[in-house]
């Protein structure tokens, strides 16, 4: 029997019912001209899940191509970083990320770049862009290049004037936090949405310490009453895609890491200026932070494909004090 695969951009039978008449019609052509010894195929076979299985493990030269699209997105934030100044337009630090993305090869980057000042940090896929930057404000950077077919996915956040206040440092702090352990989880043989418990739990933790939260950690976790504060999960798959395929469960139990498996960690508090906040002292409103890193699974640490883009306070400060961009 003559089987027929198919896959068109990751699509199967019924996501694009044009290609599928196409389809049909080629098929009824072949079964036409049977009787004249043509052989039309008798089985249709989906290809998507198997090739998402493949796309899963990256191979030696894949991982080379990722880690120089992490390379070229971590000097993207590190000019961004640098460029910034209070009065700026957040579409100008865009045009640093393109411009830095675009002369490292770089032709477009992976998804529309977020660009977010003070409270436009909190709209999770702001990508407007057009607000001028205060100077007492955090800006909120989540960019990364498409770089020979492949996507990488990096978060930043910064002071605009380059020197985080007490409030901000506070609330960076448990962001950070959550990132590092949420990395170091991310290990061989650990379920897929583990190193997410682990951010998770420190910033519930953080939270209720800085008294932005009340009650018994272990409740508010259970309740989801966390929720305001810390709307979406830590990780997903990248590759190829930056939101990349592949399953999240097998048989309906959290996936294990293996090595090969590239992911995001990418914990986030955000603290808009809404009516569910209104509660909170205005020093805590209109501040969202995120700190998304690139983590490949390997057989002994995780491997950070974005390391070379600074995280800690005293880095990120040093550099937009003494940063020349080259
Ligand atoms: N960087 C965009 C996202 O992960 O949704
Ligand atoms: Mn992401």
């Amino acid at each position: 029997m003559v089987k027929l695969y198919s896959t068109i951009n990751n699509a199967q039978t019924g996501d694009y019912p044009e290609f599928d008449n196409k389809l049909i019609n080629w098929v009824s052509a072949i079964r036409a001209r049977e009787a004249g010894g043509a052989i039309p195929p008798g089985e249709f076979v989906a290809l998507k899940h198997l090739l998402h299985e493949q796309r899963l493990y990256k191979s030696a030269a894949e991982l080379r191509l990722m880690r120089e699209a992490a390379e070229i997105t971590c000097q993207a934030h590190v000019r961004a970083m640098i460029s910034c100044r209070p009065g700026m337009l957040e579409s100008e630090l865009e045009a640093e990320l393109v411009y830095e993305f675009m002369r490292n090869g770089a032709r477009t980057p992976a998804y529309p770049c977020i660009v977010g000042g003070g409270e436009n940090a909190c709209t999770l896929h702001y990508v407007e862009n057009s607000a001028a930057l205060r100077k007492n404000d955090l800006v909120l950077i989540d960019a990364g290049c498409e770089y020979q077919h492949y996507a990488a996915d990096v978060t930043r956040t910064f002071p605009v004037n380059g020197v985080f206040n007490k409030t901000q440092q506070a609330l960076y702090e448990v962001v950070l936090e959550a990132n590092k352990q949420g990395i170091e989880r991310c290990t061989r043989g650990v379920g897929f949405r583990e190193p997410h418990e682990v951010a998770l739990r420190i910033m519930v933790e953080g939270l209720v310490e800085l008294k932005l939260l009340e009650g018994e950690v272990d409740e508010i976790i259970a309740e989801e009453s966390y929720r305001p504060f810390c709307p979406h999960t830590s990780s997903h798959w990248l590759g190829s895609d930056v939101h990349d395929v592949g399953d999240y469960r097998v048989d309906g139990v959290w996936r294990e890491l293996e090595p090969g498996m590239v992911l995001t960690m990418e914990p986030g508090i955000y603290i808009p200026n809404n009516e569910a906040m209104a509660h909170l002292a205005p020093r805590w409103r209109g501040i969202g932070i995120r700190i998304e890193d690139d983590v490949l699974i390997t057989s002994h640490k995780p491997e950070v494909l974005s390391d070379a883009a600074p995280k800690e306070i005293p880095d990120v400060q040093r550099v937009m004090a003494d940063g020349v961009i080259g």
